[in-house]
């Protein structure tokens, strides 16, 4: 890995402002996924030392909160400066951990940025309110307050965006948050950690843990000092962390599976249509929680949809994310045995296979962009978040038959729908179940609008104002006068 500033590539936990090794000397090793070759270690902390991290959180962020908003800001804002100044070694590191192609890692740096800048300047308007009384002699006032020390488990498919989500708006509003990266891109995470102490964040506000994910989860989920956790992930591991925090009634923020429709009607823009659904569908090679998982194509334009959609696929490129081709490799051995799995069942159950359907002859941990059709009910991938480069394509004939298909899913993430009819977009839009719908656009994704989901997608929002919220509490303040 050639970085201009190698000092970004950090192989130990962030506690207190200082880089740790486990005390055990255990480790975990961490490889590229497009060759498999090792780019470094993590530590593979003991539970005393993920509580170590705590207890200091907890005292650090006693001082924090009673900085006022625009000092918190301004610290915010340097950190995202030399976020932007390192953009390029920042983007090399996410590519060698992740896979995805270096362009894509540009713009997902981006995007992490775009949160902390966003919520720098939105905790400064944490207005509460004065409630006009039903009496003269009472006031009734509402503050807002950090909720205290926050947690957050983060994914591998996003390895920086996901974290700055998170800890802009808990650290914008006077919380410390303490991370834990998925273990497969974790030197994205503590890059930002390192740039995180330059920019002049106190110690431990935001701390970086590594190790084991399940210890950590639990620890998160059952210590009491922790009064705040967001997790995005699975939704198994969602609800187990739901069920964890439980005795002590944790605040929780759960973005989970999504199975996304993508609805393209017969007066949408084609053309405008299979853009918008190839950049959903082979962003990041599929493994978005908000990627169309279902394709669903009205009959009377279906066969020039499918030639026209199978032409722009088979002309996409295919290789080492650091080569910069629009699609690279899936994160691990498991996620490629995963996708060959759901297409053999598929075709197997009669589904035809218009393009792709294998790894890459040169290239063995990418799967081929693919297109399938003649889906039935009875296949695995009629039902399950496909997260690899798969599209399935149905066929529907109208309305009140798509909106029931589209919406017979336990997942409610995000729905996507092509129109030219705005009569249609509004009954469409309303009854979509879901927390997200995007109309005449394949990506949806922004700091200003509020991200998250329905039904067994989870809760909670992040990014916009609402995203602030999680990490406040309110309390109602009453004063009698006489
Ligand atoms: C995700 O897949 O979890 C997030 C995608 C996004 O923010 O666009």
């Amino acid at each position: 890995m050639k970085l201009q500033n190698p000092s970004l590539f950090r192989e130990r936990a962030l506690i207190d402002n200082t880089w740790h090794s486990a005390q055990s000397g255990d480790t975990i090793d961490v490889f590229n996924p497009f060759n498999h070759q090792k780019i470094g270690i993590i530590p593979n902390l003991s539970a005393d030392e993920v509580r170590g991290a705590i207890a200091t959180a907890t005292t650090a962020q006693q001082a924090w909160s009673k900085k006022t908003a625009h000092e918190r800001a301004d610290i915010l804002h340097r950190w995202a400066d030399l976020i932007d100044d390192n953009l390029d070694d920042l983007a090399i590191i996410m590519t060698s951990e992740q896979g995805k192609p270096l362009k894509e890692s540009q713009s997902e740096i981006r995007y992490a940025n775009s949160f902390i800048r966003f919520f720098a300047e939105e905790g400064k308007r944490v207005y509460g309110d004065t409630i006009p009384a039903k009496s003269t002699n009472l006031r009734h006032i509402v503050l807002k307050e950090p909720v205290g020390v926050c947690a957050c488990i983060t994914p591998w498919n996003f390895p920086s965006a996901m974290i700055t989500r998170k800890v802009a708006p808990a650290l914008a509003v006077g919380c410390a948050m303490i991370v834990k990266p998925d273990s497969q891109t974790p030197f994205s995470a503590l890059a930002l950690g390192k740039l995180a102490i330059q920019a002049g964040l106190p110690a431990g506000i935001l701390q970086i843990v590594t190790g084991q994910a399940e210890m950590i989860g639990e620890i998160f989920s059952t210590d009491n000092h922790i009064k705040k956790l967001s997790f995005t992930g699975s939704t198994r591991v969602g609800k187990l962390l739901m069920a964890q925090s439980a005795p002590t009634l944790k605040k929780l923020s759960l973005e989970l599976g999504g199975n996304a429709p993508f609805i393209i009607f017969d007066d949408a823009n084609l053309d405008e249509a299979i853009n918008g659904l190839i950049m959903s569908k082979y962003r990041n090679a599929g493994q978005t929680c908000v990627c169309a998982n279902r394709v669903y194509v009205q009959r009377g334009i279906f066969e020039t949809f499918l030639e026209k959609f199978t032409t722009k696929v088979r002309s996409l490129t295919v290789g080492n994310g650091m080569d910069n081709p629009d699609m690279a490799c899936l994160i691990n051995e498991q996620a490629l045995q995963k996708t060959q799995a759901l297409l053999s069942d598929a075709l197997a159950k009669g589904a035809t296979l218009i393009t792709g359907g294998s790894t890459h002859t040169d290239y063995p941990t990418c799967f081929l962009p693919t297109i399938i059709t003649n889906i039935t009910e009875d296949m695995d991938i009629a039902h399950a978040e496909i997260f690899a480069p798969i599209a399935p394509v149905f066929v529907f004939d109208d309305e009140e038959e798509v909106i029931k298909k589209a919406n017979a899913t336990p997942y409610g993430l995000a729905s996507y729908f092509y129109t030219q009819n705005h009569a249609r977009a509004w009954r469409v839009a309303e009854r979509l179940e879901c927390g997200m719908v995007a109309q005449n656009t394949g990506l949806l994704s922004t700091e200003v609008a509020p991200f998250g989901g329905i039904k067994e997608s989870g809760f909670g929002r992040e990014g916009s104002k609402y995203g602030l919220d999680e990490y406040l509490t309110i309390k109602y303040w009453c004063i009698n006068m006489e």
